[in-house]
């Protein structure tokens, strides 16, 4: 065990199910350039979506600050959101002044569209690693389900922009029945092979927006055997406690996959993550109802100490475990949007 380790032993916070907390989710942005019919869908309110006042974004300063209290509880894994975290202007500024807290593991989750622009920046601030977003090699799926009609080519170029920046990438591909469910072995296949594991999420009822039904979850174990059937799989153990992807490798070496089965295998007593919202709630479920204004504390001139101890008493009185609870009736809470709270 390391000094860090022993150290964190000393002072660790558990909530009710004496979960710790390891990994901070903080969402930059709520807008996107993309309207995945899964996440942010069009049509839903017949306008688009009213987006936060910039004034009210936490500032780079602001969310460093949360950051070092959040490591100073114990997180050791950061992961940039949103929305979509590249429209953030100056995000490579955030990047540096995470990336020198101390033994963090510093990530982000993207789209890809602006990547090839700014991969090279953000290695460079010290990104430790990054998740591309692609539902589908399919031009026809791929531009509906992002409903903005963006190729499929741009993203796979930010893929690449990121690898040759030096940055190790996974690929995030939400799986809807008769949406993009019949291109689960085409992206297995395009990724085998190439150091980047594809990560096949189930299609969750997050927000109360994307018309959620369990119909439309292909579950972890289908798309397993899916891709076993052409290229046989074995599972590989968690690397570590609370790890959410279920972890499969290809028999023949050319790599691994991951499942991400909420739904299905839900992992709430595992569940060691919070999240900051844009404009600075705290959250302890990605499918919560309310948050606490952790941006009200900083601004009214709280002391580290002070935020730190509102921090660590929410997380001693939560007792979250959504996905084990779930049912068609649960779906339909008004839970906040996944694009706010960060994915
Ligand atoms: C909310 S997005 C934010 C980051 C970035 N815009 C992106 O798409 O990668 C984070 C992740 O959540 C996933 N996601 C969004 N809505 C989802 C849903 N209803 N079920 C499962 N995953 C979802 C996205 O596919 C993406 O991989
Ligand atoms: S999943 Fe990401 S890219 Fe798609 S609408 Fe949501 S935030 Fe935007």
């Amino acid at each position: 065990m390391s000094n860090r380790d022993e150290y964190l032993e000393g002072m660790d916070v558990r909530d009710t199910l004496d979960r710790p907390v390891r990994d901070l989710r903080i969402s930059v942005t709520d807008r996107c350039n993309f309207r995945c019919t899964y996440c942010m869908p069009k049509s839903v309110f017949g306008r688009d979506y009213v987006f936060m006042p910039r004034r009210d974004l936490l500032t780079f300063e602001e969310i460093e600050r949360v950051a070092r209290i959040f490591a100073s509880l114990g997180v050791r894994k950061i992961r940039l959101t949103g929305g979509e975290p590249l429209l953030r202007t100056d995000l490579d500024v955030l990047v540096e002044m995470l990336a020198a807290i101390p033994e963090l593991d510093l990530t982000l989750t993207t789209n890809g569209a602006l990547l090839p622009r700014k991969a090279r920046a953000l290695r460079e601030a010290g990104l430790d690693r990054i998740t591309v977003s692609l539902d589908s090699l399919d031009e026809e799926t791929f531009r509906a389900m992002n409903d903005v009609d963006f190729p499929v080519a741009r993203v796979l170029e930010g893929i690449d922009a990121a690898a040759a920046a030096g940055l190790p990438v996974k690929v995030n591909a939400v799986i809807k029945r008769g949406v993009n469910d019949g291109g689960v072995v085409e992206l297995a296949r395009r990724f085998r092979g190439t150091g980047h594991t594809v990560r096949f999420i189930e299609f969750m009822d997050v927000g109360a927006t994307n018309g959620w039904r369990l119909d439309d979850v292909v579950p972890a174990a289908e798309i397993v055997s899916a891709i076993d059937a052409v290229f046989p799989l074995e599972p590989v153990e968690a690397a570590y406690h609370g790890e959410v992807a279920r972890r499969w490798r290809y028999r023949d070496g050319a790599g691994e996959i991951g499942i991400i089965a909420s739904v299905t295998q839900p992992f709430c007593s595992a569940c060691t993550r919070a999240r900051i919202s844009a404009e600075g709630k705290l959250y302890t479920c990605l499918f919560a109802v309310r948050g606490t204004d952790l941006r009200e504390l900083i601004r009214s001139g709280a002391s580290d100490d002070e935020v730190r101890a509102s921090i660590d008493a929410v997380w001693a009185r939560r007792a979250d475990r959504y996905s084990e609870l779930r049912t068609e009736a649960t779906a339909t809470l008004p839970k906040v949007e996944m694009s706010y709270i960060g994915g």
